[in-house]
């Protein structure tokens, strides 16, 4: 059963020489990648699917991590040659997380750096 879903901009563009002409756009490669270690290692209850922009384009390679019932997190500067592994074990994490929060510690570090926001779950109650 799905309980989290990678969603991965495949719109984005990585410079890929010296002249503005040149780019590439990694997130092709990176869902790619992501499916080949899911079916390898076992779903873990994550999907991975490539979707169009998410609106952060100046930080490829940019996922979010979504689920129901579980806060939805926006992460960017991505590596999709070095990082596959964390993203596939955040997203892992987060799948077996009741709420989709991570602790803190248990994040890796370009999680840290890369997160651009969280937005709460549809049924989100804030106690005030
Ligand atoms: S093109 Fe990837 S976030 Fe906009």
């Amino acid at each position: 059963m799905t309980t989290a879903t990678i969603f991965v901009c495949i719109s984005c563009r990585r410079s890929s020489g010296d002249d503005e002409e040149s780019s590439d756009q990694p997130g092709r490669g990176l869902v790619e990648t992501i499916g080949a270690r899911l079916r390898g290692d076992g779903r873990g209850g994550v999907a991975v699917t490539g979707v169009e922009c998410l609106a952060v384009c100046t930080r490829p390679c940019t996922i979010a991590l979504s689920g129901a019932n579980k806060w939805t997190y926006l992460i960017g500067d991505l590596d999709p040659d070095r990082q596959v592994d964390e993203i596939v074990a955040a997203a892992r994490s987060f799948a077996a997380s009741e709420n989709g929060i991570v602790p803190w510690h248990e994040r890796p570090a370009s999680f840290r750096k890369g997160v651009i926001a969280r937005v709460p779950p549809l049924d989100h109650k804030e106690l005030l």
